[in-house]
């Protein structure tokens, strides 16, 4: 498999740490220091579906391709203002495409996930060309109440093509089922039959726990997969990480012991936008003109279950 078009998309209403202060008991310091995080995107009057839809048609049209040559398209979302239809169908007739499609949810490392399923797709010769589309809207998961935990998330959309190829060097995706550390419950509707305690309650999160998690399984991940490759950490060109918080990202590459410039980062300007971070950070590295063929990257992501997944890819355009 390998990666031949990429496209992101970022709400229009960016909120700085000053803003919050107005509102809640923070501080632009506090926020900087603990996560790298200087203000985020987020939805005001957009519709998730069609950020979703204009990253996709910016990935198809990188990968020079149409909808029309779509064989799959896989969505990464943990919440949209659907529960049903899945929010891929949408995407897939606002393209105009007519191929099957999926939702998935692997919280933020969903991106990782969709390339797995994608990779499977493709050897095993179901489809040839595959739209990967990550569209989150964590910012209405939190309440905007709880310092500890609106002033982390962002909304965006990101998406990427991929095809056969050879490019997909070794992937690598962990389940362990910790769903206390961070979970977030649907509100399901009354019935007259009832009758248990329902507490449907705003984004929940233990943040140290989260962090610890975090920076160890990704370690893990990626020494795996470098183990496995034969490739030492400075044979990366990029560790393209899930960009969650500065910090987080910051002792992974320490852990690493790579140089500040193989890890990009744009946290500081989105938040946390779960599975959207990976494909909007590569489609920036990709516009940017910072790619190159040949170069190998590995991306690493982590989020609720706790799921991770990593991967070492080879810049194939
Ligand atoms: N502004 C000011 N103070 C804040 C604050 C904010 N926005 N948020 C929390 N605090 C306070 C807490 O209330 C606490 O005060 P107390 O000591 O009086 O109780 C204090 O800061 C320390 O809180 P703590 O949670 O221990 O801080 P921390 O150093 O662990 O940083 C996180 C908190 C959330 C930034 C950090 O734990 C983190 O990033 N975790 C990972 C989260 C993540 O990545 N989640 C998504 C995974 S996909």
């Amino acid at each position: 498999m390998k990666i031949i078009g990429t496209g992101a998309v970022h709400p229009t209403c960016a909120v700085s740490n000053e803003m919050l202060e107005k509102f809640l008991d923070t501080t632009d310091e506090w926020i900087t220091e603990r996560t790298g995080i200087k203000e985020r995107c987020v939805i005001s009057s957009e519709k998730l579906e069609d950020m979703a839809y204009e990253a996709a048609k910016r990935a198809l049209e990188d990968a020079n391709l149409t909808a029309a040559d779509i064989d799959f398209l896989i969505c990464s979302n943990v919440v949209n203002e659907y529960v049903t239809p899945a929010l891929s169908c949408i995407i897939q007739g606002k393209l105009g495409a007519t191929c099957p499609t999926v939702d998935i949810n692997a919280a933020c490392a969903g991106f990782i996930y969709a390339m797995d399923i994608a990779d499977d797709k493709i050897k095993c010769k179901k489809a040839k060309n595959i739209l990967i589309v990550c569209a989150e809207e964590p910012s209405r998961m939190v309440s905007w109440q709880n310092r500890s935990t609106c002033v982390l998330f962002g909304d965006g959309a990101g998406a990427a093509v991929v095809t056969e190829g050879d490019e997909l060097k070794a992937i690598r995706l962990t389940t362990s089922s910790l769903t206390e550390v961070l979970y977030y419950q649907r509100h399901l509707e009354p019935t007259p039959y009832i009758n248990k305690d329902e507490n449907f309650e705003p984004l929940v999160m233990k943040g140290r726990e989260v962090f610890k998690h975090a920076v160890s399984s990704s370690c893990k991940d990626i020494r795996r997969l470098l183990s496995q490759t034969g490739l030492e950490p400075n044979d990366i060109k990029y560790y393209v990480l899930h960009q969650a918080n500065k910090r987080i990202i910051d002792s992974i590459r320490n852990f690493l012991g790579v140089d500040e410039s193989k890890v990009p980062h744009n946290v500081e300007r989105y938040g946390n936008i779960s599975s959207a971070a990976l494909p909007a950070l590569l489609d920036e590295l990709n516009r940017g003109g910072k790619l190159q063929k040949g170069d190998k990257l590995v991306f690493s992501a982590f989020g609720a279950g706790f799921t991770t997944g990593a991967c070492v890819i080879e810049w194939a355009k």
